[in-house]
């Protein structure tokens, strides 16, 4: 399979899942890379999001161990057309919960096939300098593996 270009979709409020899918996105190589930020409420306003590019990548952040819910009408309006996505999942290191395996349903439901799958630490957003919780993640350590995991999914998907 030829992977020529990638969309880039996030949802990220403090900013860390937003690091870790343009690290993955760095690791596939693929030059052409178009990102959507589904952050503010004004993004979210779309009838519906087609992925035209070859590849999906899409990270959102654990709320209550889930997917946030305020994230359910703009999931549902993603459509994909059988092409491969990737789903990322970023929490702050008390529990994951069932957010990856919800994504990895969204993007099947959406018409997506499911390539690769992973999820990632990032500072909690209620980390304080009193009590931090997952401070200063990720780390520089965080984003090589978020590299190195957009280079395992491309030569899968090149060898497919
Ligand atoms: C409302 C809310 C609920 C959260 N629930 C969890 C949780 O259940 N488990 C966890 O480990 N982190 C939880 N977190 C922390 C975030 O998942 C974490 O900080 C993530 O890195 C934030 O992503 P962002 O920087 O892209 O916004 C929660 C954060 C918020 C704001």
């Amino acid at each position: 399979m030829q992977i020529n270009s990638a969309r880039v979709i996030y949802f990220s409020p403090t900013g860390t899942t937003k690091t870790v899918v343009a690290a993955i996105a760095q690791g596939t190589g693929i030059k052409k890379v178009n990102y959507t930020d589904i952050t503010l409420p004004s993004a979210r306003k779309v009838n519906l999001i087609t992925v035209k590019e070859d590849l999906l990548i899409i990270g959102i952040p654990v709320y209550e161990e889930k997917v946030p819910k305020i994230l359910t009408e703009t999931l549902k309006s993603l459509s994909g057309e059988g092409k491969p996505a990737v789903v990322v999942t970023v929490y702050g290191n008390i529990a994951d919960g069932t957010a990856l395996s919800e994504m990895k349903t969204i993007v099947k439901n959406a018409g997506f096939v499911p390539a690769a799958a992973a999820s990632f630490i990032g500072e909690h957003s209620f980390s304080t300098k009193e009590v931090p919780i997952a401070a200063g993640r990720p780390n520089l350590c965080d984003e090589h593996n978020a590299r190195q995991f957009g280079q395992m999914i491309i030569n899968k998907l090149n060898s497919a």
